[in-house]
Parts: structure tokens; sequence; C-alpha cells
């Protein structure tokens, strides 16, 4: 209930005909577009254009009819509408616990709104504990690259995992290989037990380093952010 409502008050209130929106991923971002083939279908909207932020959610716009292109053709989103595994209070996102992460930042930073949409568990002090950092890295000496992020002094204290099994959920079995990204590359999540101290910095050391491809921080991107909650509440900040 809480996802869909976020879901759909981010369209009601952001989408309007003639605009270019960008398509996030995952269980949250799945009712905005779910929200836009609606209202597509029943005529409220017209002209939109969509980016989908990966092979999922450019599926579920399929088939809801909903016109796609990609930044190849607009790379000026009016707004960008997406999910987070977690928010702190400057509204700095962690993303792409569902693997995303690089189509995502590539989208969202495009968009002159990027309006995050999240339930109220995501809501927390600081970044790291309550969700592990994912950072997309080339396949090519992929533990190489791994030891290289653990050792950067900006995630000190990090315990760095390839994702296997299923990019989408994590889901694993024994003997599973490494996950693959949309774009043919690998995850190494971070965990951590005390929150990222400078966030800027952690982004920044992770950038910079060869191999990394993006990093599932959103510094400085969020325009708003809609919480709701399972009450039925919904509220917005930013
Ligand atoms: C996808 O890679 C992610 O960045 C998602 O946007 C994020 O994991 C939020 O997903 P849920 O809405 O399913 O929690």
């Amino acid at each position: 209930l809480a996802k869909q409502l976020a879901g759909y008050k981010s369209v009601d209130d952001h989408v309007t005909s003639g605009m270019v929106v960008g398509l996030g991923t995952g269980s949250t971002a799945y009712f905005a577009v779910e929200r836009v083939g609606q209202k597509l279908a029943s005529g409220e909207l017209k002209d939109i254009i969509c980016i989908p932020t990966s092979e999922r959610t450019r599926e579920q716009a399929e088939s809801l009819k909903i016109p796609l292109c990609t930044l190849n053709e607009k790379s000026v989103l009016d707004v960008a509408i997406d999910g987070a595994d977690a928010v702190d209070p400057n509204l700095a996102l962690v993303k792409g616990g569902g693997g995303a992460l690089l189509r995502e930042k590539m989208v969202e930073v495009m968009a002159k709104k990027f309006v995050c949409i999240v339930d109220d568990s995501k809501l927390c002090k600081g970044l790291g504990p309550s969700f592990a950092l994912p950072v997309e890295i080339t396949p090519f000496c992929h533990m190489h690259t791994l030891r290289t992020i653990a050792a950067l002094p900006e995630v000190a204290g990090c315990k760095a995992e390839l994702r296997l099994g299923n990019v989408a959920t994590g889901a694993k079995k024994d003997g599973d290989k490494p996950a693959v990204t949309d774009n043919g590359n690998y995850i190494v999540d971070l965990f951590f037990e005390t929150p990222i101290k400078d966030v800027r910095a952690a982004a920044k050391a992770l950038k910079n380093t060869v191999g990394v491809v993006d990093h599932g921080l959103f510094v400085d991107m969020t325009y708003q952010v809609i919480v709701a909650g399972k009450d039925g509440s919904c509220r917005v900040a930013g």
C-alpha cells in the first residue's frame, strides 16, 4: 500500500502531458510506471515519452504501451521517478539494491527533477548500515577491483562481497556465478556497521577507482522524496 501510494502520488504531482519522463526500477517504481500507463490509457496524459532504467522496467512499460526512447534520442528529462534503498536526512540515497544503479544514475542525473519514492522503512540517520552499498565493476580482474575498493579509506571498515546469483534480488544458491547487470558488469556490495562518515568523499573515491563503473551513492541529485507510511500517510521532503 505505501509503495503504491508513493508511486501514484509522484506521477499525479509531477507528470503532465508532453513530458519526457525517466522510469525507475524496483517494487516502488513499479507503481509509478503503472500509474503512467493508466493515465495514458485513459487519455489524461498525452504525448509522454519515457526512458526506462532497466530491462525489467522496459518490459513493464512496453506491456502498458508506454512510448519509450533512450538517452540517445532525448537527453533532457522533465522528471525522473525512482525508488531508493536508503535515504539520509540530506536526501542522499543508496540505490542499486536491484542492480540497476548505472542506468538509473545515467537517466536520473539528466532529469530537471529527480523525484524519489519510498516507504518510511527506507529513512535512515546515516547511509551504510541499513542497506549495503552496491558498486558496479567491470568483470575483468573483478577480485582485484573488489580488494581495491575495500581498502579505500573513505569506506574504511566496510566488508566487500561480490554479488552472486540473481542480480535483482541477490537471491543465491550454492555454486552460483557472479550476478550480471543489464550492462554485463558485476556488483560488489559494501556492508557497513557504522554510517559512512563523508558520503561525498566516499562517492568520489569510489568513482575514481579504476575498474569501478559507478556506485549506488546518489548525492545532490534528489529534488524531492515522497515518503509513504503503512498507515496511508504521505509526506514530502525536499
Ligand atoms: C534498483 O537497482 C534500485 O536502485 C531500486 O530503485 C531500489 O532498490 C529500490 O527498490 P524497491 O522500491 O523495490 O525497494
